[in-house]
């Protein structure tokens, strides 16, 4: 069973000319609401892939109705949600631009996910068959304590290093690469990482082999068109290149391939071939708007056919 702790927003997307910077105003013709939070949208790329009754999502949202649909939302998408807590903040929202090129700019206003706690989930929930994936958008305390429950129970702890907290100490890094089995993280973050625990790697290669060997665990960086790398904490490095493609909206294409990750890691496969699963699933899902939109069905795959 794969187990997602974590974020659920609703994002709300302005298409504006250019990103306005501090004092500035920019007119946007409208917006868009989609379903989004990093934990939300990589239980829906796992379930998209690994079918309906294989992932269970726990987090929090608010009594609202933002919190209504992003629980319907779940459930649409075979997401076991019946461990999302309602709390008293509100839901998670995510307000986003993105500009001409297809940038984007995203304060996510964190609401219920920061009482989202380790505390209420049920043992039976962490056996050796848990594929726990984390991320970075509910309090680090509590997801670092879901995944030593997992790692306790001889689990599998996925986790995606995003966004970076603006302090990340020492301490904290150095506990997350101790529970971790894969590092999910993109370039900025892999040399953000070893940044943190005092390394100064020149590049996000070595980042990620520093990083393995810091946690004898597997890091994986995932680098947009350049497709995706992968090092062993022996450090043995596998590769797999991103399919070529003109994205419409790259919001949620990693947590597509965390989703897709893990769906893979669950079934077991081989290494080489979860990257490149996940490669084409990430690749599929910019060719649609909105975080969840574009993420495919198994059935859509080339690489699972
Ligand atoms: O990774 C994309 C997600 O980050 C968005 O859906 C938004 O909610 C933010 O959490
Ligand atoms: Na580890």
């Amino acid at each position: 069973m794969i187990l997602v702790f974590g974020s659920l927003n609703i994002d709300l997307v302005a298409q504006v000319p250019v990103i306005p910077g501090p004092g500035r105003t920019v007119l946007a013709p409208s917006y868009r609401t989609h379903f989004g939070g990093k934990g939300a949208n990589q239980a829906v790329a796992a379930a998209r892939i690994a079918g309906p009754g294989r992932v269970r999502m726990a987090g929090r949202v608010g009594r609202d109705g933002f919190g209504d649909s992003a629980i319907e939302n779940l459930r649409a998408n075979g997401v076991d949600a019946d461990l999302v807590v309602r709390a008293d903040e509100p839901t998670g929202c995510a307000f986003i631009t993105v500009d001409q090129a297809g940038e984007n700019a995203i304060t996510v206003a964190s609401g219920a996910n920061m009482t989202a706690s380790a505390g209420e989930l049920p043992a039976e929930l962490f056996d050796s068959d848990t594929v726990l994936v984390l991320q970075m958008e509910v309090p680090v305390a509590q997801a670092l304590e879901v995944a030593r429950r997992t790692t306790l129970a001889a689990g599998t702890v996925v986790w995606n290093l995003a966004p970076v907290p603006e302090r990340m100490t020492r301490e904290i890094v150095t506990e997350l690469l101790a529970v971790t089995d894969h590092l999910l993280v993109n370039e900025h973050e892999a040399l953000d990482a070893a940044d943190a625990i005092g390394l100064a790697p020149p590049s996000y290669e070595a980042a990620a082999a520093d990083l393995a060997r810091a946690g004898d665990l597997t890091c994986i960086v995932t680098a947009g068109a350049q497709g995706a790398l992968a090092v062993t904490a022996e450090g043995t490095r596998l590769r797999a290149p991103a399919p070529r493609i003109t994205p419409v909206d790259t919001t949620g294409a990693g947590d597509t391939f965390v989703g897709a990750f893990a769906a893979m890691i669950s079934e077991g496969v081989l290494l080489q071939r979860a990257l490149e699963v996940s490669c084409e699933a990430a690749a599929l899902k910019c060719l649609k708007a909105g975080a969840q939109t574009g993420m495919p069905m198994r059935s859509a795959m080339g690489s699972l056919a």
